[in-house]
């Protein structure tokens, strides 16, 4: 049984994308500039901007899904789980950009375990902590949790003027098991979520400047949802 979770360098996921010129790497990240306000935080603040899209590895390519709420259970998540989140969905360029699916495959190749993709399904959250002068924000405010999927990669896209932000993996006790800070753009932190628990420091802006940013990418691993989905999905294909 593999550790439970791996720490990739920037480097490595970039060499994998080495087929892409610096110019479409900068357009993915920069897509994360347009995100909207996540509606759905307990707290009404505003600091977190997001969005989701559910996709599928069919017939070797990375479909996007309908679109639909993102669910979480109470038990899984106390604070904003029990309700369907609908965030707005993944902008197409983006959704279709071969740069995205190349990342998802890399990802895929680095999972600590295994994932079957003709059975399972591939959720993509874009979000972007902006931290102000008010004070600290929370990219998690659940704490230390679980997401209820079976892998889940965090890929760092952007970290600027900003301080915190660790990145913490603890044991099903939820003893600490590992903790670093993701710098460089690409960086990956991947979890079996099944196994361990995860949470994140809060993010506060750096020294003097006004506004500080941390954009992630966060790619659920996860079975196909049995139903409605699953119907959608054979009809359309
Ligand atoms: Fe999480």
């Amino acid at each position: 049984m593999p550790e439970p979770y791996v720490h990739l360098p920037a480097a490595e996921i970039l060499e994998s994308l080495d087929a892409f010129s610096e110019t479409e790497i900068k357009q993915l990240r920069g897509s994360w500039d347009g995100l909207p306000v996540d509606r759905f935080m307990k707290d009404g603040a505003g600091y977190r901007r997001r969005r989701y899209s559910e996709f599928h590895l069919n017939r070797a390519r990375l479909v996007r899904a309908p679109h639909r709420a993102f669910r979480q259970s109470l038990a899984v998540n106390p604070l904003h789980g029990g309700v369907s989140r609908k965030f707005e969905p993944i902008e197409q360029e983006v959704a279709e950009s071969p740069l995205l699916e190349a990342l998802v495959r890399t990802l895929l190749t680095r999972l600590p375990g295994t994932f079957d993709t003709a059975t399972g399904a591939i959720g993509i959250h874009q979000i972007r902590i902006v931290a102000s002068r008010d004070g600290s924000e929370l990219p998690a405010p659940e704490g230390i949790h679980e997401d209820g999927h079976h892998f889940v990669a965090q890929v760092l896209m952007l970290r600027k003027d900003v301080e915190g932000g660790v990145s913490h993996v603890y044991d099903r006790n939820k003893a600490p098991l590992y903790t670093t800070l993701l710098t460089e753009p690409f960086e990956t932190v991947i979890i079996d979520d099944r196994r361990v628990f995860h949470g994140v420091s809060a993010v506060e802006v750096a020294g003097d400047m006004p506004v500080g940013v941390r954009d992630m990418m966060l790619v659920d691993f996860f079975p196909r949802a049995a139903g409605a989905l699953g119907e959608a999905s054979r009809a359309a294909s």
